[in-house]
């Protein structure tokens, strides 16, 4: 049994722990809200039995193993690194930081600690991608030499990715799945072009071009306007793209192998989603927790460090093509 302390009682935490009550061996022991009322709200939801507005009191507990963070980017690093000083596993919310140095900090952490850290990139346990990287690895594209991808959806004005107090990002919160999605078939990129959008401090869209030794990632995202939710991964032999929302993805089309997959009927791969998605990595965090291991194999330190630098670079980029930011009209979704 692997018992659990929760971090953050926002959106992700209900979607996240109402999979992880569905686990046979996890147990939450704990909540831990900014407010005490918001904690025991979540706690009384969920059926948690403890709630509280004291972190060091929830980190002193012995019935807590490992804890999920799940506040705004800029908070992880310091949580995360109180919380591996106390001794427990931690699991925490992409991005895992608000910037490469940080999300270093917390592996040096853990690495001293000797406790398992991982950043919960879901998408890298989702059913659909293993498949499809196993497939791909096995050469089904030949060698890959292109990515695409987009995700753009409004955000809320007034939500805590539009917001410089909560070191709000289009990119680390939307585009992290682009760039991860790329970093897997491509590698860190050599060289990158982007431009942006900015209000104020935060960016709100933005797109890049990752060039690296086999190929190009052509990424976009956005907080203010939709944009197409597919991908697609594209190599010597053919095709795959990667149907809405491709970060979450069920259904992939397969356009290679022969003629008639390429320009007429491709081959459909479907896996379904299970529970809100997040039980295959939580599954995949315990399995690795309970053997011993430090890091996931399938999204270690190194593997989230290299998307940690991408996204700082194309920030960097971002700022240095000089993206102004005119004003715009929001589309009022709310
Ligand atoms: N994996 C996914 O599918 C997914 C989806 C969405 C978000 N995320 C990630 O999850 C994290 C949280 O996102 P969310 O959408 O759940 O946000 P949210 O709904 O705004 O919740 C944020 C939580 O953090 C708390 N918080 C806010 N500012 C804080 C601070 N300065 N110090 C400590 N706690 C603070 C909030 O407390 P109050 O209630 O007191 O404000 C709330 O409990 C982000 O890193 C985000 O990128 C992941």
């Amino acid at each position: 049994m692997l018992t659990w302390g929760i971090i953050g009682t926002g959106d992700i935490s209900e979607r996240l722990v109402a999979d992880l009550m569905t686990l046979p061996d996890a147990r939450v022991s704990a909540v831990w809200g900014r407010s005490a009322a918001r904690a025991d709200h979540f706690a009384r939801t969920h059926g948690i039995p403890v709630a509280t507005e004291s972190l060091d009191a929830l980190l002193a507990r012995d019935d807590v193993r490992v804890v999920y963070i799940a506040t705004p980017a800029h908070t992880h690093a310091d949580i995360a690194i109180e919380a591996l000083a106390a001794g427990k596993h931690v699991l925490i919310e992409k991005p895992i930081a608000g910037s490469a140095p940080e999300a270093e900090r917390i592996f040096a952490a853990a690495r001293a600690a000797r406790r398992f850290a991982m950043e919960a990139m879901w998408m890298r346990f989702n059913p659909l991608h293993v498949d499809l990287l196993d497939r791909i690895g096995a050469g089904l594209l030949g060698e890959v030499s292109s990515v695409r991808a987009s995700f753009g959806t409004p955000f809320h004005p007034r939500g805590r990715v539009r917001k410089p107090a909560d070191a709000g990002s289009a990119l680390r919160d939307r585009g992290i799945y682009a760039v991860t999605l790329s970093s897997w078939f491509l590698g860190e990129p050599m060289r990158i072009a982007a431009s942006g959008v900015f209000d104020g401090d935060v960016d709100t869209s933005g797109h890049t071009t990752l060039e690296s030794g086999s190929g190009f990632a052509h990424l976009s995202w956005s907080g203010t306007e939709f944009l197409d939710l597919s991908a697609s991964v594209a190599g010597a032999r053919g095709w795959v793209t990667i149907a809405p929302m491709f970060w979450a993805g069920t259904r992939a089309n397969v356009h290679a192998g022969s003629a008639e997959a390429i320009f007429g009927s491709p081959e459909v791969i479907e896996h379904p989603r299970l529970g809100n998605g997040y039980r295959p990595m939580l599954t995949a965090v315990a399995d690795a927790i309970q053997s011993g291991l430090l890091e996931h194999p399938w999204h270690t330190h190194a593997d989230t460090l290299a998307v940690s630098r991408s996204m700082d670079q194309i920030i960097s980029a971002m700022r240095s093509a000089q993206s102004v930011s005119p004003p715009r009209s929001v589309p009022n979704l709310y």
